[in-house]
């Protein structure tokens, strides 16, 4: 008898950029200290592109090592899906760029903008594609080049982000594994919390929104840090009850890499413990969308996450957005 019709991840990839940025380079920009970014954020460095590289670049390399992780001929996938908020341009889509790149001749491509929350998006529209039977393959990238929309004369927020890529092939299978949950949620009353405010239809650029910067994100990091403390153990107890699972059935949480104390304070309040949740943050910063398929691809590889694992992915950002998945590896 076939199990149900599951999107599963067949293979994983992810490319970080050999720059790094310390923490006491950032101390040489703006007024901090090792100690204090290591004690409020937990994070040591963060990974930087070259003068050459972009998103579509550190996808592109991200997507070709998940293919050849999954077995896979690019030219075999249905669809390739990007989550990202720093696309190479504000069109065409960076899907349609690394669609090419990889030779994925018969693929649809699209990006999708959801922020820290994206790659769990991308997640829940593979799953649906594929439990659809409409498509058999879908390639989901996150993949942020935050380096370059980052604020570096304010140090609340240009010490937190970092750029890199990670990707995940999803494949039909019916033997037990893939996504067995999905949960997306969305405020936008709160889409002040972060944003860019210049360069779109509301407020195209001028040279009077560069003289002010508005190009740039703006973070407000206490209220984010409110929103992301509550919403992390509220996304899990939610998937638990969800798939009728205890803390036990679970091997593994991989969040969104945003705070290390964020993610002490959730994994406090749910009383789990710390090997419980994959953590790369320390040397990878936080990389908006980019965070948890890199985190997954680390996991995986490091032996962390291994096939008939039960792993919950949560994710929360910009928008406000949010989103839990469960997955049988
Ligand atoms: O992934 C989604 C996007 N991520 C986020 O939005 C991140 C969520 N928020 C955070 O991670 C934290 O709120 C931050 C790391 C951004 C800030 O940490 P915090 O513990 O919430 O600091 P705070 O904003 O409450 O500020 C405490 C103090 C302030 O000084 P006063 O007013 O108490 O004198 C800040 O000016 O720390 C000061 N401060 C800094 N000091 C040294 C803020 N940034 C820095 C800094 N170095 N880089």
């Amino acid at each position: 008898m076939n199990l149900p019709l599951r999107a599963a991840i067949a293979g994983t990839g992810s490319y970080l950029p050999e720059g790094r940025l310390t923490n006491d380079d950032l101390s040489q920009i703006v007024d901090t200290s090792d100690q204090w970014l290591v004690e409020r954020t937990g994070i040591h460095e963060r990974r930087v592109v070259g003068t050459e590289e972009s998103t579509s670049t550190m996808a592109t390399q991200a997507a070709l090592r998940a293919c050849e992780d999954a077995d896979l001929d690019p030219g075999e996938l249905d669809l390739i899906v990007v989550a990202t908020i720093t696309p190479d341009f504000q069109f065409p889509a960076t899907a349609c760029l690394v669609q090419d790149a990889i030779g994925a001749r018969r693929a649809g491509a699209f990006d999708i903008e959801a922020a820290c929350s994206g790659f769990v998006y991308g997640m829940s529209i593979a799953s649906a594609m594929i439990v659809s039977g409409t498509m058999r393959n879908v390639l989901v990238l996150g993949a942020e080049t935050l380096t370059r929309l980052v604020n570096y004369t304010d140090r609340s927020s240009c010490i937190l982000f970092g750029d890199g890529a990670g990707a995940a092939v999803f494949r039909a299978c019916e033997d037990g594994r893939g996504v067995m949950y999905t949960d997306l949620g969305a405020d936008g009353s709160q889409a002040d919390a972060m944003q860019v405010a210049a360069g779109g239809s509301r407020r195209p650029t001028t040279m009077q929104t560069v003289a002010a910067r508005q190009h740039l994100a703006t973070v407000d990091g206490r209220r984010v840090f409110r929103f992301a403390t509550e919403k992390f153990a509220e996304l899990i107890q939610n998937a638990l009850s969800a798939c009728d699972l205890s803390s036990d059935d679970v091997k593994m949480v991989v969040p969104h890499q945003v705070n290390q104390r964020i993610i002490d304070s959730a994994l406090k309040r749910l009383e789990w413990p710390a090997d419980k949740c994959f953590v790369n943050i320390a040397k990878v910063g936080n990389t908006s969308a980019a965070s948890i398929p890199i985190a997954l691809d680390e996991a995986r590889r490091s032996g962390c996450i291994t096939q008939g694992d039960t792993v919950i992915f949560v994710g929360f950002g910009a928008g406000l957005t949010w989103g839990a998945t469960v997955v049988k590896m």
